[in-house]
């Protein structure tokens, strides 16, 4: 057993399912280039608190170059005797600059600041590739409107019809949401910018060491205040994880909508083949796989943030072993959104939209029901009223199977004795359209200042 850290007081080593339980080698390799960027800036504080000499340093920094270089080719990999990723990195070191000076790093350190600040720094380099990726999605919903800029479609709530609104509209409140989420990302940086290295154990170090100097060392911006804290708390992961929870949660509502928008009932969009997938049965299928394998993930990715919870919930400070079980959650839900993102970015930017379609439901359903009782209302009649006539109208052109803009001026002025002839003038979607023009409205001239607004903050992301 001389190869574990913790060798000393054990007679025996490791019982086989003891080590088999203990083992993470597996999911935390994917941290062995922050171990070795955070062994060296723990090394240059040992050499500068008076316990490593100038030759000493030089040869540890080659030596951890020389690792460094040997885990990026593939010849230093984990055994199953190394317990960890740090382990596996310590025996490497010292293979490499023998066991007098490879045995001095660990001095002032403990896996416990070492794991706490190399998981943040992974996770601050993921969350940068995941917003990455969510541009690239707002940028295929941004081209989908500009390409669009006056499709009108009906608007619904509870799925029903409610009222025309334009494509563009529709597709930049998906933007919106999305890039919430990168914002999301942007504001949990900040509060996960600080470093855990020099909390030691849980009690910080006797040597000497500076922690500001690693944390800058590092890229964050400086050190954690309470090294007990800094050892035992993962609310930066679980606030990582919501975020990322949030975002599969958007980006499945997105998801939702194009599953419905390319069936043979809604026919708003036919998905291009690229982005899609036939059926091994039935040669005419071509299925949204793409949006139902983002809806399904998304419930991979809030069980990844429950779980999470779950496990830190009731555990006493500072450092327990079930902290180990913070990563693979993290790790899964930044794996399934970098498959997820660039194929949601590449179905929604290739898909045929089929504006004639949307233009011919957006007034169906009675859509501009709404507009009737609104130009009562700048006739000066109260709402109340207006609404009751307008849905008055609905009932007749219902019952005769015609549209509001086909009831005679006899039926309207039957339905309100101020509803004149002039009230077909809003009848029409572009005209309802146009109308909603307050700001964040759907009116086209508000939704172009929108589309201007949002890809300034894309620009500056
Ligand atoms: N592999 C552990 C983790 O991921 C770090 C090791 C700490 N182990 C310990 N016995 N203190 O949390």
């Amino acid at each position: 057993h001389t190869s574990k850290l913790w060798g000393g007081r054990f007679a025996s080593g490791p019982a086989e399912a003891m080590a088999a339980l203990s083992l993470s080698t597996h999911f935390d390799w994917r941290l062995a280039r922050y171990d070795i960027a955070g062994s060296r800036a723990h090394a240059r504080v040992l050499h500068r608190a008076g316990l490593l000499s100038e030759d000493e340093l030089t040869a540890m920094l080659a030596a951890l170059d020389k690792l460094e270089s040997d885990v990026d080719s593939g010849a230093f990999t984990p055994v199953p005797a190394d317990e960890d990723v740090h382990t596996a990195l310590e025996r490497g070191l010292i293979e490499r600059a023998g066991p007098a000076l490879g045995g001095k790093l660990r001095a002032g350190r403990s896996r416990n600041d070492q794991v706490a600040t190399l998981f943040r720094m992974w996770l601050r380099d993921a969350a940068r590739q995941v917003a990455a990726g969510v541009l690239d999605v707002v940028d295929s919903l941004v081209s989908q409107a500009k390409a669009h800029p006056d499709a009108v479609m009906p608007g619904r709530t509870h799925l029903q019809h409610a009222q025309p609104v334009l494509l563009a509209h529709h597709l930049l409140a998906h933007a919106q949401s999305l890039l919430r989420d990168v914002d999301r990302l942007r504001d949990w940086d900040a509060r996960a910018a600080l470093s855990p290295y020099g909390s030691g154990a849980l009690a910080g170090s006797s040597l000497g060491l500076d922690p500001a100097a690693v944390a800058a060392e590092l890229g964050f911006d400086g050190p954690v205040e309470n090294s007990i804290d800094g050892t035992a708390s993962r609310d930066f992961a679980a606030e990582i994880a919501f975020v990322l929870a949030m975002l599969g949660v958007n980006l499945s509502r997105i998801a939702e909508e194009v599953i419905l928008w390319n069936t043979a009932e809604f026919g708003y969009v036919t998905l291009d083949d690229a982005w899609a997938t036939g059926s091994s049965i039935m040669p005419q299928k071509k299925n949204p796989d793409v949006a139902e394998l983002t809806r399904g993930k998304s419930g991979r990715l809030i069980g990844n943030l429950t779980g999470l919870l779950a496990t830190l919930k009731a555990q006493p400070l500072a450092y327990n072993r079930d902290l180990q079980e913070d990563k693979e959650p993290l790790f899964d839900s930044v794996e399934q959104l970098s498959l997820v993102l660039p194929a949601v970015a590449g179905m929604l930017g290739s898909m045929t939209v089929h504006t004639s379609r949307l233009a011919e439901l957006a007034p169906a359903g009675f859509t501009l029901a709404t507009d009737i009782a609104e130009w009562l209302v700048r006739q000066g009649i109260p709402f109340r009223e207006a609404h009751e006539a307008a849905g008055e109208c609905v009932r007749l052109a219902e019952a005769r199977g015609v549209g509001l803009d086909e009831l005679t001026d006899q039926e309207l002025a039957g339905a309100h004795s101020a509803l004149g002839p002039e009230v077909r003038s809003v009848l029409t979607v572009t005209g309802s359209v146009a109308s909603r023009d307050a700001y964040g409205g759907t009116a086209p001239v508000r939704v172009a200042e929108q589309l201007g607004r949002l890809e300034s903050r894309v620009t500056d992301a």
